[in-house]
């Protein structure tokens, strides 16, 4: 073969390797279950530290109905969420779906309450786009279920992240009720949608994408910078998730000089 450019390597290699049966069935069906990959009382601390951030502005806002019920960027804050977001398990699958990189695009955490309809009870995709199915995903989720119910919690859309991706009627209902610790990992295109429930149950949402979606949010102001640096816990892996080096330079020089320096 002629020389190619290093880039084409690991996008020859992706096509052609082996890949585990999680990440075919994502490609497939568009989900699959990462089994309990927490325990119970790793569940308990994640819902426990939530109630710190209750009231505090803007990272829990209980008096406007838009934003009630969701915690913003808990993984700023605890160390639980930190761990979570860097569990093993999870960076392989991450690993093999993103081989040149990937981003955090956003991490929330929702509290269905009995009292009040969240707005995740409506049809959607994570990444609501036009023109972005693909057949390997650009952006997937990962959402974490934190306590255990009695009904059915979430219902996904099975292939509307790619052959429905434009005629949404073809693809079928599957409602589904996931167990504390259980983790659903999909394509974020795949169309869902969370049930109103009669107690107060919580699930943690990570996104993670290719770093050609912008972030929902870039935690690059500084005085976010600092928020985050004040926990030392796995500090450096949490700047490595961020995606601070995709960040775009300003203009040429900024582009070039790191490139110059190393010379
Ligand atoms: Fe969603």
């Amino acid at each position: 073969m002629k020389d190619i450019h290093p880039g084409l390597t690991s996008t020859n290699k992706f096509e052609n390797q082996e890949h585990t049966e999680l990440f075919n069935q994502v490609i497939e069906k568009g989900y699959a279950f990462l089994e309990t990959i927490i325990d119970s009382d790793f569940c308990k601390q994640l819902v426990d530290d939530l109630e710190i951030l209750r009231g505090k502005f803007p990272y829990n806002i209980e008096k406007n109905n838009l934003f009630k019920g969701v915690f913003r960027s808990p993984f700023i804050f605890f160390n639980s969420y930190r761990d979570l977001a860097l569990i093993e398990e999870l960076k392989k699958y991450l690993n093999e779906f993103f081989p040149n990189n990937y981003q955090l695009h956003l991490n929330r955490c929702v509290e269905s309450r009995p009292s009040q309809n969240a707005s995740t009870n409506e049809l959607h995709r994570d990444i609501p786009y036009l023109h972005t199915p693909s057949k390997y995903p650009i952006s997937l989720s990962v959402l974490t279920f934190l306590d255990d119910y009695s009904d059915r919690q979430i219902s996904i859309y099975e292939g509307s992240h790619n052959q429905y991706f434009y005629n949404l009627e073809g693809a079928k209902e599957i409602k589904l009720n996931p167990k504390a610790g259980q983790s659903l990992i999909f394509d974020s295109n795949l169309i869902h949608n969370t049930h109103p429930t009669n107690k107060a149950i919580k699930y943690n949402l990570f996104m993670f994408t290719s770093p050609i979606i912008k972030p929902i949010v870039e935690y690059s102001s500084p005085n976010i910078f600092l928020k985050i640096s004040e926990n030392k816990h796995r500090y450096d892996e949490i700047l490595e998730i961020i995606g601070y080096r995709f960040a775009v330079p300003k203009d040429d020089f900024e582009y070039l000089n790191p490139k110059l320096n190393d010379l």
